[in-house]
This record gives C-alpha cells, sequence and structure tokens, in this order.
C-alpha cells in the first residue's frame, strides 16, 4: 500500500571543515576508504527498495551527477585491459531502473528548505530523506528498509533515533516521547543540553510524507536562522503523525573530521578482518 519509491538527497551543502579537500569537490564524493559517502546512502535507498533518487545540489556539485551517470568510455577501456571486475565496479554503481534526478537549492536556507527544492519532483508521495554525512552500520536491509516497513505498518511519519547522553544531545533535533510506545510528541532542534527533552536523538534517516512541504513553506527560521526540517516534523509530531524507529547499529558523523576518521578505520579494519 504504502510503498516508498522516493529519496531525497540534500546534498548541497560547501564541506567548510574538510577544506581545502572539499574546495572543488563535493563533501559527498569523499571515499570511505573506496567508496564515496552518497554511494553508501544510495545503496541504502535502493535495499529499502526505491527506484527514484532525488538530489538537491548546489555549486560545485557537478561531479555527483557524473558519478551516477554512465562512464562508457572507462568501461571500454577497462574492457580492453581485461580488467572485468573494474569494470563491473563502475557498471554497477547504479542498477536497471533506479533513475536520478537533480534539483537546484538555489540559496542554502537550511535543511528544511532543501527538502522543500524536491516538492514537485516527490509529488503526492511518501518519499525517505538520507543525509549522506551520517554514515551508518547496520544488519539486514538497513535503517531506511526499517523505516520505509515501519511506515508500511502504520502510515505515519518515521524518524531513526539513538541514544545520546550528556552535552552532545545539543547538537541534535531530540525527540519528545509520547506515551504510546515508539510515539513521538515532539522534537526540538538542538536544544540546551538541560532542556533536551529526552536522550533520544534523531538521525539523518527519515520518512515523510508530502503534507510536509505546506507547513515547510510557510515556516518562519529556527536554530541557526535556518529552516530547519525538525521544526515541521515537530508540527506533525503534534497532530500525533510521527513515530520514532531506534537505529540497530553504529552511526559516524562524517559531517566532522573525527567522524569520519573514525569511519574509515571502522570499515578498514572489518576489511583486514576479511
Ligand atoms: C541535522 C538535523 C538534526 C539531526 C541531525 C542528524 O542537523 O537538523 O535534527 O539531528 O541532522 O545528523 P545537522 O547535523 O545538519 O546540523
Amino acid at each position: 500500500m504504502h510503498k516508498i519509491r522516493k529519496a531525497v538527497f540534500p546534498v548541497a551543502g560547501f564541506g567548510t571543515r574538510f577544506l581545502p579537500a572539499t574546495k572543488a569537490m563535493p563533501k559527498e564524493l569523499m571515499p570511505i576508504v573506496d567508496k564515496p559517502l552518497i554511494q553508501y546512502a544510495a545503496e541504502e535507498a535502493i535495499a529499502a527498495g526505491i527506484d527514484t533518487l532525488i538530489f538537491v545540489t548546489g555549486r560545485n556539485k557537478r561531479a555527483i551527477e557524473d558519478h551516477f551517470d554512465s562512464n562508457q568510455e572507462l568501461e571500454a577501456a577497462l574492457l580492453a585491459k581485461g580488467k572485468a571486475e573494474q569494470a563491473d565496479r563502475v557498471r554497477n554503481i547504479l542498477p536497471k531502473g533506479v533513475e536520478c534526478i537533480f534539483v537546484r537549492q538555489p540559496e542554502q536556507l537550511g535543511l528544511g528548505h532543501a527538502v522543500l527544492c524536491a516538492e514537485r519532483v516527490v509529488s503526492n508521495d511518501p518519499f525517505a530523506v538520507l543525509l549522506a554525512d551520517d554514515f551508518l552500520t547496520y544488519g539486514g536491509a538497513g535503517i531506511t528498509s526499517d523505516l520505509a516497513e515501519a511506515f508500511g505498518r502504520s502510515g505515519k511519519i518515521q524518524l531513526s533515533v539513538m541514544e545520546v547522553d550528556g552535552p552532545d544531545i545539543s547538537k541534535y533535533g531530540v525527540v519528545a516521547p509520547s506515551e504510546v510506545p515508539g510515539g513521538v510528541a515532539g522534537l526540538i532542534e538542538k536544544p540546551d543540553a538541560v532542556d533536551a527533552p529526552s536522550n533520544l536523538a534523531s538521525i539523518g534517516r527519515y520518512v515523510l510524507t508530502p503534507d510536509i512541504f505546506d507547513i515547510l513553506r510557510n515556516q518562519p527560521a529556527g536554530s541557526g536562522g535556518e529552516i530547519q526540517l525538525a521544526d515541521a516534523i515537530n508540527t506533525q509530531a503534534q497532530r500525533g503523525d510521527v513515530e520514532a524507529v531506534r537505529l540497530n547499529g553504529l552511526r559516524f558523523d562524517c559531517g566532522s573530521v573525527d567522524g569520519y576518521l573514525d569511519a574509515i578505520m571502522h570499515v578498514a579494519e572489518q576489511r583486514r578482518r576479511g
């Protein structure tokens, strides 16, 4: 019934924390060993049954289009040299039947604004949002798949959450739990740690419903002077339309240099072990 076929990837951010690496290269193409962050996120969406990938891009992001485009010259050159395995790696970045759509975010007015830029492409369908900076390890098909399944059961908006103890909670959208198990009564963007309504942090995976666009369009700037996705979800939560699913795995914040290093070390260790 409620199948999720579209995913939005907001990828317009500058990546200032990784300069000079991100001067000419999108931060989403930074590799975890040999695969770019954005490809991990795209694969997670595809594993959840999504076949339409919507990238909300900005200046200097053309390389993302090239990454997901076919490169027949490179494939032919590799095959001519007998490098069939490498040719497969180039060809199989996207399975057949998966389409990429690129939408431009003209100004960076916040995550909520980025999602609003995808409105015409998303149209009236429920959709997933994946923040590629959040690198997640997971058993099974992935957290987006879990969110899509939970949405299929209840038809409600789904947030992925994890426990964060101590002052770091103020870096996240924080869930105010409702009395119903898994229910969300509110979502507060980056509260002071003392004001945090729980230790449940919203992380960068969502399944949303298209009524969020009307909320975002009329919403004033929030935390950091930006149009926040969390504020719109807070409005939906107050109507009783939001649920949370706990992350059953690890999260690395690849928007920070330390988190990125940890992610590389984690994947490298697993590879060494085979
Ligand atoms: C964004 C969201 C925040 C969420 C976080 C997860 O914040 O606004 O609600 O908790 O992603 O990574 P950002 O980290 O982009 O400032």
